[in-house]
């Protein structure tokens, strides 16, 4: 993967992942090191987002290089009508990085194949969110002790959900047991599930949230109703606030159980979890700086992290 775009969490082996994680530990020992000085990234963000872009932001900043870029498409050319490609042959000529979320499927891989410049892809649409798998697996390994035979329960929208989809992936490697818990119109894609049909992962689906589930979890990985994916809005009023944990559901869970959730969370965890130790998310974050100063050092070919 050295020098090149991280589109697709497909494109990691499992050398490759544990690699990053190995330098995600290194980036979070020291996060400010010099690595990218007279270099310039460009976040380019189509869609909405607090963590990915200010924790790119952050790793650029915090490794000497500078950021360009905009949060708010309708404030750029695009708005005017310029194509996707122009945009980013555009900014090709500015940034030695493009990091880039957009509302289509596909839209960075598309990015990729029109320029020379490394993109990663920051999420599209309800398709990838590598660097976010990548956070989540340096969590996980670092509450675990390990990635192996772990048992991961998945919760919410399976069907949007881009970080679920990229997880699974990024953990077909570890020999996990899912537990996918959905509501009929959200369900895990056909997609997902061969995969994992072919890799011989164990899974079983579910509708119900249920106590006796979370006990046999090591991590329990709460996710949003996409409001913004639904073309039938009265289908996302049915199904918004379907699976809720409060703090009394955790109290026959592993001493080893970890939440985590991609955030943003709307209503799918109460607050009174917050305090609960089990509670990871919000280290879960932070955790994103590391892991992606890893990813962009990755992705430029900075082999030595002096
Ligand atoms: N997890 C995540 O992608 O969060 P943001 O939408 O805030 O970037």
């Amino acid at each position: 993967m050295k020098g090149k775009s991280l589109v697709s969490i497909d494109q990691c082996s499992k050398g490759d992942i544990l690699r990053i994680l190995e330098n995600a530990g290194k980036f979070e020992e020291n996060p400010n090191r010099t690595l990218l000085e007279g270099k310039v990234a460009a976040t380019l963000f189509f869609e909405p987002s607090t963590r990915t872009r200010l924790s790119f932001e952050t790793a650029v900043n915090r490794l000497g290089g500078r950021v360009i870029g905009f949060q708010d498409a309708s404030t750029t050319s695009s708005s005017k009508g310029e194509t996707l490609k122009d945009t980013i042959l555009m900014v090709s000529n500015y940034a030695d990085l493009i990091i880039m979320r957009h509302y289509l499927e596909g839209a960075a891989r598309y990015a990729s194949e029109v320029t020379d410049v490394p993109v990663i892809n920051a999420g599209d649409g309800a398709n990838q969110h590598p660097s976010q798998t990548l956070l989540d697996l340096y969590s996980i390994q670092k509450t675990q002790g390990q990635l192996t035979d772990l048992t991961i329960t998945i919760v919410g929208d399976l069907k949007y959900g881009r970080t679920v989809h990229s997880l699974i992936v990024g953990m077909s490697h570890f020999n996990p047991t899912f537990h996918f818990i959905a509501p009929e119109e959200l369900r895990m894609p056909d997609e997902q599930k061969n995969l994992c049909d072919k890799l011989g992962i164990n899974y079983t689906e579910h509708t119900v949230f249920t106590e006796d589930i979370i006990n046999q979890s090591d991590i329990l990985y709460m996710t949003r109703v996409q409001r913004e994916r639904f073309t039938d809005l009265e289908e996302y009023e049915r199904v918004k606030n379907i699976y809720i944990l409060k703090n009394d559901m955790l109290k026959g869970s592993r001493d080893n159980l970890r939440i985590l959730h991609p955030l943003p969370r709307v209503n799918e965890i109460a607050y009174d979890v917050d305090d609960n130790p089990k509670a990871y998310f919000i280290q879960q974050a932070h955790n994103g700086l590391f892991t992606r100063q890893a990813i962009i050092c990755e992705v430029l070919g900075i082999t030595e992290l002096i």
